[in-house]
């Protein structure tokens, strides 16, 4: 650790012991972090300790040189859980601002349900932390400029966390893509089935929720006024109010994955349609959608149509991958690998079978087929053979630890180039939100994918 960072630490004790009788109402003060030598030890927090707080704060101390120094949360048996998980010395708050207040946090995690995420984004970048937001990085689309030019201001290193971007699949269809192995994309399809209580948000709602241990007034934050309610808390996932319903969840990772892969900036169209088929609990979004988006032509890729679905009643086969289709194959993704189907159409269309050759006549059928040899040659009827390569991930292949290796090395370097910085973020959580838009207003929404602005 570099001696100016060892002296300002010491003055951390002095610093939490004021933030800490400063309570919520007050306005807090910004204290900057130092910049990172490439030797010194990355300190995090997370805010926002619930399931995924859990997986991306273990993820991120796979990596070498990260400490876990603070926790902030809602509920107070998560507080209870940081401290038996990851030691009792861990400070925690209900407050994330407190946190924002600590010289030793670096870099926070931001891990609440969606509807707090620009907030505390702005704040942490404002704070002079570097961060890593869940996705999606907002909850609306009017929210993704604020976040941006936050993080331009701020110098601040952002990674948006859909973390299976830097895993070895998805590099591997990238590579294959870039090396023309199917053509040009014409059509690309991904889908996110699930059939499970679980699967379908429904959560396990710990016994002793209550206004007592759930600061349900903060978690409202603009949302309406409505009393305590566990359900809504724990299981916010449900509700338009907090959460961005299956396409902000799961299309997002969806549309994260392809703009990766094919290096698109987004659809210029978006349609959504589905409905509430079975989870009929008193949720407000669907659980089923279907959504098409229209890909203009760019300099990285040709035109091409996305269909993205999720359905978390399918109690038929779940096959979950992405296809990407080209005029020469396929490349197929899922958790298990890539497959590349090549195969080539040849240049003489072929004739006879299910065409019209056969209602010819006799005489007309002579003088076709004399054309159609004089036209083609014996290598033009040849189109390439079906081949088959399948690519599987090494053992132990980590992409959330991954992820946060790219954030961290960014973090060290003092760069703002994260393989998922808030603008490739936003380019995916916009189309997505514009889903719900698409579905709630039941109509096609124009987006525009260069300028980030919604087409009027
Ligand atoms: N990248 C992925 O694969 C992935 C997977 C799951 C979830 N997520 C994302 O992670 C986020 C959290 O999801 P989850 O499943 O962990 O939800 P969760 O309900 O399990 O946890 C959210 C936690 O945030 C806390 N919280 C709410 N508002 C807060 C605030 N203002 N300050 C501090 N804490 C606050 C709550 O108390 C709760 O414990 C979501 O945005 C979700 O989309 C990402």
């Amino acid at each position: 650790m570099g001696t100016s960072r060892r002296k300002f630490l010491g003055t951390l004790g002095a610093v939490s012991a004021l933030a800490s009788t400063q309570g919520f109402a007050k306005p807090f003060s910004i204290i900057k972090s130092l910049s990172i030598s490439p030797n010194d030890k990355i300190r995090i927090a997370t805010i926002g300790m619930g399931i995924q707080g859990h997986y991306d704060t273990k993820a991120a101390l796979r990596n070498e040189g990260i400490e876990l120094v603070a926790a902030a949360d809602l509920y107070t048996g998560r507080l209870d859980r940081v401290k038996q998980t990851f030691g009792k010395d861990i400070f925690t708050t209900r407050d994330y601002r407190e946190i924002l207040q600590r010289p030793d946090v670096d870099a926070v995690l931001v891990v609440t349900p969606d509807h707090w995420h620009d907030k505390i984004t702005i704040d942490a970048l404002q704070a002079g932390k570097h961060v890593y937001c869940e996705k999606p990085m907002v909850h609306q689309i009017n929210q993704g400029k604020a976040v941006i030019d936050a993080w331009k201001k701020s110098g601040k290193t952002m990674q948006v966390g859909s973390q299976r971007i830097s895993g070895a699949v998805f590099a591997e269809a990238k590579r294959l893509l870039q090396a023309g192995e199917i053509g040009e994309i014409n059509y690309v399809e991904s889908n996110s089935d699930r059939f499970s209580a679980i699967g379908a948000w429904n959560y396990s709602i710990p016994t002793d929720a209550s206004p007592a241990t759930v600061d349900w007034d903060t978690f409202l934050r603009n949302a309406p006024k409505t009393p305590f309610d566990a359900k809504q808390f724990f299981r916010w996932r449900n509700y338009k109010e907090y959460g961005t319903g299956v396409a902000g969840d799961l299309f997002v990772h969806l549309i994260t994955g392809v703009h990766h892969v094919t290096d698109s900036i987004g659809p210029e169209r978006i349609f959504a349609s589905g409905g509430l088929s079975y989870w009929k609990d008193g949720r407000n979004v669907p659980d089923v959608m279907v959504a098409i988006l229209d890909y203009p032509k760019t300099a990285q890729h040709s035109d091409f149509q996305m269909v993205l679905r999720v359905n978390f009643a399918n109690a038929g086969t779940i096959n979950n991958n992405t296809r990407i289709i080209g005029t020469e194959g396929q490349i197929d993704l899922s958790g298990n690998g890539v497959v590349l189907s090549k195969k080539k159409l040849p240049k003489a269309p072929g004739y006879s079978g299910y065409d019209s050759y056969f209602t010819f006549s006799d005489e007309q059928q002579a003088e076709f087929k004399k054309s159609y040899d004089a036209q083609y040659s014996e290598a033009d009827r040849k189109g390439e053979p079906v081949k088959e390569i399948k690519f599987t991930p090494p053992v132990g292949d980590d992409e959330h630890k991954n992820h946060f290796a790219d954030f961290f090395a960014n973090v060290r370097s003092g760069s703002q180039k994260t393989i998922e910085d808030p603008i490739v973020g936003f380019r995916a959580a916009a189309p997505v939100l514009a889903c719900n838009d698409s579905y709630f207003q039941k109509k096609p929404i124009g987006w525009n994918p260069t300028d980030m602005k919604l087409k009027k």
